[in-house]
């Protein structure tokens, strides 16, 4: 087991030292989970519920790899990060490297191809914004090949005090209600929800279609119990 890290504020730093994608595409939504949202999603996983220090961890459409750098920083047994993107996952290893996180296999393929069981699955899938449903398919993907699933989602929570509130405190979460619909699609496929907490991400400006310097918008993190067959 890799040594681990206690203090939340050493996770975020590590991982915003991680390179970004070079040549990023708006169709495959490959927006970086921001440093501090995933220092917290992670940090809920670990501590909250027991769920990442000696477990095997998947990371679904891992990106860069900050989602499985951070599981096997904070001291994953055996972590495995898949994306769709050959440059994604190239990168991924570089910032392995530079971490000296060792336990991270890297693979680049469809979310479809991973086959096994995994205690916890970690996502930051597409949204579904550019292909409606991406979000959903990564779900279904997570309940069948793991025990435990932390994945965000679009906020369907729209109170602007709820908002205002988590922008001026990027580490903190709020519970919130699920989205009836994601509800109905988790139960439909064999998950139960835990609890959902919504957060406060930054993305930069990336892609031509952006207009603003960068996007603010909250995010809902879905803690799902795979029900026992
Ligand atoms: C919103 S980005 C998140 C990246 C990373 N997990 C993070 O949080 O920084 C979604 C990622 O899913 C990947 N992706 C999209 N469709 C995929 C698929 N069918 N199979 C595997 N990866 C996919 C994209 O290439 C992209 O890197």
């Amino acid at each position: 087991m890799q040594k681990k890290l206690v203090r939340k504020l050493d996770l975020e730093m590590a991982l915003s030292q991680t390179k970004p994608h070079l040549t990023p595409s708006p169709s495959l939504e490959q927006y970086t989970i921001p440093a501090e949202t995933a220092a917290t999603m992670l940090y809920i996983a670990a501590y909250s519920y027991q769920n990442i220090v000696g477990k095997r961890v998947l990371d679904l459409g891992c990106g860069t790899g900050r989602l499985a750098l951070g599981a096997a920083l904070l001291g994953a047994k055996e972590v495995v990060g898949v994306d769709i993107d050959k440059e994604a996952v190239k990168m991924a290893a570089v910032n392995a490297a530079k971490l000296g996180a060792e336990n991270v296999q890297w693979v680049a393929a469809d979310i479809d191809a991973i086959t096994g069981r995994f205690d916890t699955v970690l996502q930051n899938p597409p949204f579904g914004v550019q292909k409606r449903g991406a979000d959903q398919r990564f779900l279904e993907r997570a309940l069948q090949l793991g025990t435990m699933v932390y994945s965000l989602h679009k906020s369907t929570c729209c109170d602007p005090k709820v908002f205002e509130a988590l922008k001026k405190r990027k580490d903190e979460t709020i519970p919130v209600q699920p989205s009836p619909f994601l509800e109905a699609f988790i139960e439909a496929h064999g998950g139960r929800i835990g609890a959902v907490y919504a957060m406060a991400m930054t993305v930069p400006h990336m892609f031509t279609f952006h207009s603003k310097k960068k996007h603010e918008f909250l995010a809902d993190l879905y803690i799902i119990y795979k029900a026992k067959q």
